[in-house]
């Protein structure tokens, strides 16, 4: 698929304009077709350049929730953050989704409290699994690790059985540890 055209229907880029890093934008995604291997080889370098000279957490994880639904069509994909004693819900890009999760509740409370990834091919299976949509079937959850603690989770769902596995692990594993908290 062929790069989006960038700067349609925006203003021409002044830089003398305090707003001009509006319009400065690294690049727009490029959509890869290939393995899944490949889709994610393409894709973190052009999350890393979307966060480039970014210093807004919640501005670099909105984007790099819209970048993997963009390159992967994920029924939901986004962030909880760690806040005290529970999982609160952050950046995402999919349907509404609850705003609470508590340690080892659910499949992120899971990868919370085990501080390792999980995944999960059948929800239905997982005791405890928390249904924000009855049309997720399969899910994987990568805890975000700093200085040996969990700061935040990186969740995402699909409504097909057994959708992830040890690639999904080894590469949203790889993106956690690029992710500038
Ligand atoms: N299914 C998750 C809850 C979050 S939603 O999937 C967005 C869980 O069991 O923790």
């Amino acid at each position: 698929m062929q790069a989006r055209q960038r700067g349609k229907g925006w203003p021409a880029c002044k830089q003398e304009d305090p707003l001009c890093y509006l319009c400065r934008m690294a690049e727009d995604l490029q959509i890869t077709a290939g393995s899944k291997e490949e889709q994610y080889r393409q894709l973190l370098p052009q999350i890393s350049a979307l966060m480039e000279g970014e210093g807004d957490l919640i501005a670099n994880l909105a984007n790099a929730t819209a970048a993997l639904r963009e390159q992967f069509g994920w029924w939901w994909v986004g962030f909880y953050l760690v806040r005290e004693e529970a999982l609160v819900l952050g950046p995402f890009q999919g349907p509404v989704a609850c705003t609470k999760i508590r340690k080892g509740r659910g499949v992120c409370g899971a990868a919370w409290e085990r501080a390792s990834t999980v995944i999960v091919p059948d929800v239905e299976q997982f005791p405890g699994h928390i249904a924000c949509s009855s049309l997720s079937r399969s899910e994987i959850v990568v805890p975000v690790i700093r200085q040996g603690e969990v700061v935040a989770v990186l969740d995402v769902d699909s409504e097909h059985l057994a959708h992830f596995d040890e690639t999904d692990q080894h590469w949203l594993e790889t993106l956690a540890e690029k992710l500038p908290f």
